[in-house]
């Protein structure tokens, strides 16, 4: 090996991997060889160049025309069922939302993959910035590579700093504007799920906040998943003003008063009502029309387009508690002082809910809103209250 590589061209004598030395005239066919030879380095020297380069600038440059970098090594190889299903290497990218959406909504006609497909569990957290409740997340997920993605939406300006052996490092999608109530906060999840949908191999998608907490360990919360029959995007039929009394005409007739839904915004779903989701164009400019405060278009977009499209696929319950109980717009804030083991007992046994047509007792896997103080309670209750 070494030998070859250590052949100078211009050498009159060149050593083959067999350790044999030959002298040479300089013959047309050794000629040719030689040519060959440098050929096959030039090129190699020149595909390992640009796909660094590619690498190099595909994290520091997002805007460098890659593409055109890339092609002469791309129509070298033969490509591999592997190359269609392997996970980008980054999550950034340097596609604008339509190209992005657009690229997301791809799916597989054949429902067999012909492949052992591992499914993950993608967690799509949809923050301003920061996640102090981070290290509790950590630990979560310790020990469960392999079976989930992380992805993190923030403010376009917030750079996030996670360690590199955080589970949080470089899972920063790239991001835009979102305000409370607005139709960009449902371009921000649709980013999310098109971000996530990238990834072949995520099967459930999960919208979470900074201020969410998994209630039970991983485990526990994959096979909740995996095993149901249905979709945990909340959805129901309000009657009153914050319900039906949020519908406007000019819906119609896409969307009538009767389809009209309500849920909440923390959802999951899995794939098929995904691409539903980064695919539809016909509730999008609706909701973005008539639906603006005092209509809270993420609480009603998905809930209702979805139990347009596939009613059967939908538990219309979310899977994040929420405590509500004290009324208003926005919901109670538990922190340092209140974060007790008490709580979290009446967060499990506050309910019953239906779980493949069965009444269960576990229904929620998740519950907000919790306040960075709040954080060494929590770390201190996870052994006991929530098994990780
Ligand atoms: C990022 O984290 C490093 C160490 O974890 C710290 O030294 C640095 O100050 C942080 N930078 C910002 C902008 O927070
Ligand atoms: C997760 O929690 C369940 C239910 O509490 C328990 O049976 C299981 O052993 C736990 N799994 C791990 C890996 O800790
Ligand atoms: C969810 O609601 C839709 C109608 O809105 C219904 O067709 C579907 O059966 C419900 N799902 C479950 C699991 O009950
Ligand atoms: C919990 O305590 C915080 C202060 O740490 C307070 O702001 C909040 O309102 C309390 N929440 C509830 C539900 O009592």
């Amino acid at each position: 090996m070494h030998s070859v590589r250590s052949v100078s061209l211009d050498d009159e004598k060149y050593t083959l991997a067999s350790g044999k030395i030959y002298k040479n005239k300089p013959t047309p066919v050794r000629i040719l060889r030689i040519f060959i030879l440098f050929t096959v380095m030039v090129l190699g020297v020149y595909c390992t160049v640009s796909l660094n380069t590619i690498h190099y600038l595909g994290i520091k440059n997002m805007a460098f025309p890659t593409r055109l970098v890339l092609q002469p090594c791309i129509q070298e190889s033969r490509k591999s069922l592997q190359s269609w299903i392997k996970p980008p290497a980054s999550v950034l990218h340097t596609m604008n939302d339509a190209e992005l959406l657009w690229r997301a909504a791809f799916a597989p006609q054949i429902e067999r993959y012909p492949y052992n497909r591992v499914p993950k569990v993608a967690f799509m957290f949809l923050t301003r910035g920061p996640l102090p409740l981070a290290p509790l997340w950590e630990r979560f997920f310790a020990g469960n590579e392999g079976f989930y993605s992380i992805y993190v939406h923030t403010m376009p300006d917030y750079r996030a700093n996670f360690s590199r052996s955080s589970v949080f490092f470089e899972r920063q999608i790239p991001s835009q504007e979102v305000e409370w109530g607005e139709m960009n906060m449902c371009d921000a999840e649709r980013r999310l799920l098109a971000n996530a949908m990238l990834d072949f191999s995520n099967e459930w998608f999960i919208l979470l906040s900074e201020s969410c907490i998994p209630l039970h360990n991983f485990t526990t919360v994959y096979s909740y998943l995996e095993e149901s029959d249905f979709s945990f995007m909340g959805s129901f039929d309000a009657p009153g003003a914050d319900g039906r009394g949020r519908y406007n005409d000019g819906m119609a007739p896409e969307v009538t008063i009767e389809q009209w839904r309500k849920g909440s915004q923390w959802f999951e779903v899995n794939r098929e009502l995904a691409v539903m989701i980064v695919a539809d164009t016909i509730f999008y400019y609706k909701f973005k029309n008539f639906c603006k405060p005092d209509c809270y278009v993420d609480e009603h977009y998905f809930p209702t387009m979805l139990t347009i499209y596939a009613p059967e696929l939908l538990a219309n319950r979310s899977l994040t508690w929420t405590d509500w109980s004290r009324g208003g717009a926005h919901p109670a804030t538990y922190g340092e002082g209140n974060t007790t083991y008490e709580l979290i007992e009446e967060i499990s046994e506050s309910n019953l809910c239906t779980y493949n047509d069965e009444i269960v007792g576990l229904c929620y896997l998740f519950a907000r809103k919790f306040a960075p103080s709040a954080l060494e309670s929590l770390l201190k209750l996870a052994p006991i209250a929530f098994g990780y």
